[in-house]
């Protein structure tokens, strides 16, 4: 995934550029690159042939800023690109933007070009000279040629109209900008990866998402798959690619700038760790209806005529869905699995009109889990998605979907969505169990009692936060953890291991804690800790049995256990106390202690936090 922004209007165009491709750096953080055109007719005329002044860089931001600084662009249009690499390594050359040979034409792009290496071949053939290893690069030379065709043909070429003709060749994902040094407007399209537009008051603006718009405006427009923009200072006319206009909404967004910054936290993922107490009132906000046994659900959907769930996502999202799974199949009885969305997609799903796909995602932009789910609507399935972003492509291609509420995650690593995730799938496995008559007044009572308790339990365990660090100096010098769970905290295990691995680059693995015995005990030695989920549960004696197992090898056990249990800590050298509350409903807080533990780990090691090597925050290629 990349990050896009545009910009054309009064005010100097590379700042803009700068300040919003600082704001989507968690989209990819290969290389960046920008390019501005001098809008001033008298500049214009005495600028070298090069009339595009453009600067890219390998690296972070901060490697595009310090090149800058060395430079003064002028000019009231640009566009700018972070990358996260696809085809071609993270360098100079293959940093976007790309431009024509004779540099008056530029390009940026997020996606991929599944038909790059024919159309490349092509315009090799034709004469075009390639500079980089990019997919991306074919999109100048074919819009290039389109012009020059234009030009030839004696017409006064029309930009939007080259690019929708060399659109027209192209086969893939793409979200694109495209800027040429004789004309005011910059041209965008999208094909399945995301592009917004900011309506302003004689400039305009394009991003791939709204933290890059929100310090200039609020309105905005969510372009759909297929539309063509053109902006200019004054206008933003959408058609297709046929060229026939096509009518958006503006959208006005809720969110405010202060709400994407860190707000006094070291990292992104910190404040959104601490900012789970609030995700958790706002997902569960509106939906406990006042009867206190009851949940209320703003779905289109019939729940009596569902007779099987399939849940499909990716990473944190599918282990969010493996609780949805435990939640639906125990309080409602329905049948309920995941399939990884690579998986789901390719694997020939058994899906009919009686089946119920709920796809999870944070961005409703995961490609894996975005085609699992035109694959499920394919074969008849009713679609449900649980996520964040509004606008995403998700968003508008799921028959319902339930909205977490939890505001822009910008730290790569997931943590107030997937808390946001496992509040709405209880919520959901309450509204079915109740439409299904599988859950009576007094459990159900219960249910809505324990979610309410939520946010609150949420905040008293992120109190802890120095009994968590004391555990993470202990083991932060261990080269591999294993992660034990069962039932509905099985998936609490395999998310704890993910966050330690994606941010501290420890190793880690996950597995049910009935299945130590069967080969990972041979891995238990000191050297290795072995962090249990051993809160409140009909299966905490087991637990405890095979605590005492690896303690009898020597191992090192941390243990999350319930603030009122004595029994786990006889047995575990370290214990992370949670408030205690349903076995359903444990998931919520027993993860919050092993979000800590990772993101304490990480920081002991100096690594990246928010921006891990080799991550995006969302993955918009295959
Ligand atoms: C989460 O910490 C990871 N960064 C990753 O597994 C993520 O959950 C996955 O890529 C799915 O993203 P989505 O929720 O935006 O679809």
């Amino acid at each position: 995934m990349c990050g896009i922004v545009g910009y054309v209007g009064g005010r100097e165009a590379a700042g803009v550029i700068l300040d919003g491709l600082s704001r989507l750096e968690y989209r990819g953080y290969d290389s960046a690159g920008l390019v501005v055109s001098d809008l001033d007719p008298s500049r214009r005329a005495a600028r070298s042939a090069h009339a595009l002044q453009v600067v890219k860089r390998a690296g972070k931001l901060a490697a595009l800023r310090a090149a800058m600084a060395e430079t003064t662009f002028v000019g009231g249009l640009g566009l700018g690109h972070t990358r996260w690499a696809t085809h071609g390594r993270p360098n100079d050359v293959n940093a976007h933007p790309h431009l024509s040979e004779d540099g008056r034409l530029a390009v940026i792009h997020n996606g991929i070009i599944e038909n790059y290496v024919e159309l490349r071949e092509r315009l090799a053939a034709a004469g075009h000279t390639f500079l980089s290893e990019t997919d991306t690069e074919v999109l100048v030379h074919l819009v290039e040629e389109s012009y020059a065709a234009q030009a030839a043909a004696g017409a006064e070429p029309d930009l939007a109209r080259a690019v929708r003709e060399a659109l027209g060749h192209v086969d893939g994902a793409y979200a694109l900008v495209v800027a040429h040094a004789d004309h005011e407007v910059l041209v965008a399209a999208r094909h399945t990866s995301p592009l917004v537009i900011g309506l302003g008051q004689g400039e305009n603006y394009l991003a791939s998402d709204v933290p890059a718009l929100l310090p200039y405006t609020r309105e905005v427009i969510y372009l759909l798959d297929g539309d063509v923009a053109e902006l200019r200072r004054d206008r933003v006319r959408v058609t297709g690619l046929d060229g026939a206009q096509r009518a958006r909404p503006v959208d006005t967004v809720e969110w405010d700038a202060e709400a994407a910054e860190k707000g006094g936290y070291e990292h992104y993922m910190l404040k959104e760790i601490y900012e789970q107490p609030t995700v958790l009132q706002n997902t569960l906000g509106g939906r406990l209806a006042r009867s206190g046994t009851d949940v209320e659900l703003d779905l289109g959907l019939d729940p009596r005529s569902v007779e099987r769930v399939v849940i499909t996502a990716a990473g944190t999202a599918a282990y969010a869905g493996e609780v949805g799974a435990a939640l639906l199949t125990r309080l409602a009885r329905l049948p309920a699995h995941v399939e990884v969305a690579s998986e789901f997609r390719y694997g020939e799903p058994v899906v009919d009109e009686r089946t119920l796909c709920v796809v999870v995602s944070q961005s409703g932009e995961t490609i894996d889990t975005l085609e699992a789910l035109r694959e499920a609507k394919r074969r008849g399935a009713r679609t449900l998605a649980v996520l964040n972003v509004k606008g995403s492509s998700i968003s508008r291609e799921a028959d319902d979907v339930l909205y977490i509420h939890a505001g822009p995650e910008i730290g790569v690593a997931s943590t107030k969505a997937y808390t946001g995730m496992l509040a709405a799938f209880a919520l959901l496995a309450v509204w079915f169990g109740r439409a299904r008559g599988t859950l009576a007044d007094d459990e159900a009572a219960a249910l809505v009692h324990g979610l309410r308790e939520l946010p609150n339990q949420v905040a008293s365990a992120l109190k802890r936060r120095d009994e968590v660090a004391a555990v993470a100096e202990a083991i932060k010098g261990a080269r591999s953890a294993l992660y034990l769970g069962r039932g509905v905290n099985l998936p609490t295990a395999l998310e704890g291991a993910l966050k330690l691995k994606e941010i501290s680059y420890v190793h880690a693995e996950a597995y049910p804690t009935g299945e130590m015995k069967h080969g990972p005990i041979a891995l238990i030695d000191a050297a290795m800790p072995v962090v249990v989920v051993a809160t409140a549960s009909t299966l905490l004696d087991k637990t405890l049995s095979n605590v005492q197992e690896v303690r009898a090898r020597d191992g090192l056990v941390v243990a999350v256990a319930d603030e009122d249990d004595a029994r786990v800590a006889a047995v575990a050298q370290h214990v992370l106390r949670v408030p205690r509350t349903l076995e359903a409903l444990s998931p919520i807080v027993a993860v919050v202690p092993l979000q800590l533990l990772a993101y304490e780990v990480a920081n002991r090691l100096g690594r990246d936090v928010d921006q891990p090597r080799n991550l995006a925050k969302s993955v918009t290629v295959e």
